[in-house]
């Protein structure tokens, strides 16, 4: 068996605040086999960006992380201190929700995607660069490419400089493309033309991929196994379609109720599931099962951390519920 492309096992990440701590990652395991897209999906504030950000080591300076191992294609990194708790400078790419993160506003797309590959390719000239750039720009669905290369961040929409990025990404051929809510500034339309574009992107290279979303639709299109994460922890992982056909923790059955279905044409009429409750506050984290304040399944043993129980072919699931 080859070893996966990334293993993280037992992150946790803090944030210090004046006089108290918030134990925003409580325990985190992920593994990214090599070509495999991996979707990290919970509510807005579940902790998937720190995940994301503490692989890359970009987390604010207020953030103390620590690992039990990490490694990422065949080299182990120290998480433990902070100078090296990062698989930075390895190869991976990122897109974050908002495109202009990664955009100049000074420089023409042409300059950035010629730019991007300098380090890939010190020796070529720039016309063979732009050359490059352009074929990409075009494959990722940017009409008049040629043209468009001359054009400013500025003089783009929103989802055309999302497909800057991807194209950006592309460029540097990376092993891990970690995209965090690629979709979420864009609206519906557009949303569907760069899933198309992630999607093709996904069949055509090697690169594994971290699919990071509140959406579980997104990482059904998108993803081969997926990572359910609430609070700060996974409750629930396993191939998308295990997880999805047969969700085992109460959390992602829950979740997987609110999602409204993404080819069903719009009811307004009809209501959302929602889940009582609200998320446990990170700085007050409680014993026992993290979802239990809002669990329907709730019991006595619940007071009690529940184990990562194993259900065959790489599924796990955080619940005293016994396989169903
Ligand atoms: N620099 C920071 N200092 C303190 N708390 C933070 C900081 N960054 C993020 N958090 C907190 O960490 C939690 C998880 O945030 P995040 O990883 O962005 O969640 P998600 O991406 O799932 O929406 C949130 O409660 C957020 O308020
Ligand atoms: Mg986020």
């Amino acid at each position: 068996m080859t070893a996966a492309l990334l293993t993280i096992e037992n992150l946790n990440v803090s944030y210090r605040g004046r006089g108290h701590s918030a134990h925003i990652l409580d325990g985190v395991d992920l593994e990214i086999g090599h070509g495999q897209s991996v979707g990290l999906v919970g509510e807005s504030g579940s902790g998937k960006s720190t995940v994301a950000f503490a692989l890359l080591g970009l987390l604010a300076d207020n953030a103390e992380v620590s690992a039990d191992h990490a490694a990422f294609d065949g080299r182990t990194q120290d998480f433990a201190k902070r100078e090296t708790a990062s698989l930075r400078g390895t190869d991976i790419a990122m897109i974050f929700q908002d495109p202009m993160t990664a955009l100049n506003p000074m420089f023409s797309i042409g300059t950035q995607l010629v730019d991007i590959q300098r380090r890939r390719f010190p020796k070529e000239s720039r016309k063979a660069l732009w050359a490059r750039a352009q074929a990409v720009l075009a494959d990722v669905g940017v009409q008049d490419a040629a043209a468009r290369m001359h054009r400013y961040p500025h003089e783009f929409s929103g989802g055309m400089r999302q497909r800057v990025v991807i194209a950006m990404a592309l460029l540097v051929e990376p092993k891990l493309l970690i995209a965090d809510e690629p979709t979420t500034a864009l609206d519906a339309t557009i949303e569907a033309q760069v899933v198309e574009v992630l999607h093709r992107l996904r069949q055509r290279t090697s690169a594994s991929m971290l699919v990071v979303s509140h959406s579980m639709g997104l990482i059904a299109e998108l993803c081969d196994s997926v990572v359910v994460m609430y609070a700060g922890t996974v409750v629930e992982s396993g191939k998308v379609a295990d997880v999805l056909h047969r969700p085992r923790h109460p959390y992602t059955r829950a979740l997987l109720a609110c999602e409204i279905d993404p080819f069903a044409a719009f009811d307004p009429s009809q209501d959302l599931a929602t889940i009582p409750g609200t998320v446990p506050d990170p700085s007050r984290r409680p014993q026992g099962c993290i979802f239990a304040g809002r669990c329907p399944a709730r019991h006595d043993r619940c007071s009690e951390k529940p184990p990562q129980q194993q259900a065959g072919d790489g599924r796990t699931y955080a619940c005293w519920l016994e396989a169903a």
